[in-house]
């Protein structure tokens, strides 16, 4: 079986995770905290590091499988694992980590139609694809909302996707022929082809119950 993409084309993906995941938070607003709210900072920290480590846990491992998968059989055989492992994935890091979590297309993107984005997660879409529209690197792109949650929230973080040069064969504008039917007879509405390296492509979103606490 002909294996589209080349190895080396590959490696790179994993360095960028690990990059992609722990990096470029934002810096803490300036607090005026007095000494009385430090044990609500202290728990809302503790949400953003649960946040952080379940998304890492889950990019590394959905990253991992892909990878493993297009080395085995080719991006054919790949986009049924993409499909099928994905949501056993994140099911367990949801279990491990206590947490919701999940990929998100920018809206009008989206391949899987249980990706499109939720209206929460439009404000921070759309400001990941601003600042990626002004040059900042579309993985680095990182939301944590704490306020005007919904009862037994504590928490959301989303951190944008990037493009790169190992999604371009199920993502890109030029599909092999294979590629390109096994996508269309399983999405028949995929609007997820046409992206270029750099690009923004989604985000990923966990969202951390109250209750975790
Ligand atoms: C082997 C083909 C393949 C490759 C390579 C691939 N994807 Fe996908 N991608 C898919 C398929 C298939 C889905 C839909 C999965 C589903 O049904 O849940 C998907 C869905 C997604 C989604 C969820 C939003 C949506 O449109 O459904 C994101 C985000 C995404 N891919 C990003 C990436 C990124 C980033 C890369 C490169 C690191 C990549 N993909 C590489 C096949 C691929």
């Amino acid at each position: 079986m002909t294996l589209h993409l080349p190895l080396r084309a590959l490696l790179p993906l994993l360095a960028a995770t690990a990059l992609a995941a722990c990096a470029h938070e934002p810096a803490p607003a300036a607090s005026t905290a007095s000494a009385a709210a430090a044990p609500a900072q202290a728990a809302g920290d503790a949400d953003a590091t649960r946040a952080r480590a379940a998304a890492m846990a889950f990019s590394t491992r959905l990253r991992e499988r892909l990878q493993g998968a297009m080395q085995a059989g080719g991006p054919v055989a790949a986009i049924g694992v993409c499909h099928d492992d994905a949501p056993r994935i994140a099911a367990d890091v949801m279990a491990t980590h206590d947490v919701r979590l999940g990929r998100v297309a920018v809206p009008g993107r989206n391949r899987n139609p249980g990706h499109a984005a939720a209206d929460w997660q439009r404000a921070p879409l759309d400001a990941f694809a601003r600042a990626v529209a002004d040059g900042a690197p579309a993985g680095e792109q990182v939301a944590v909302i704490r306020d005007g949650l919904p009862d037994g929230v504590a928490l959301r973080m989303m951190r944008g996707i990037a493009t790169e040069p190992g999604c371009l064969a199920c993502h890109g504008s030029h599909l092999a022929p294979d590629v390109q039917a096994a996508l269309a007879a399983r999405y028949p509405d995929d609007d997820a082809t046409g992206f270029s390296v750099g690009d923004l492509r989604g985000a990923l979103w966990v969202e951390v119950p109250a209750a975790a606490r």
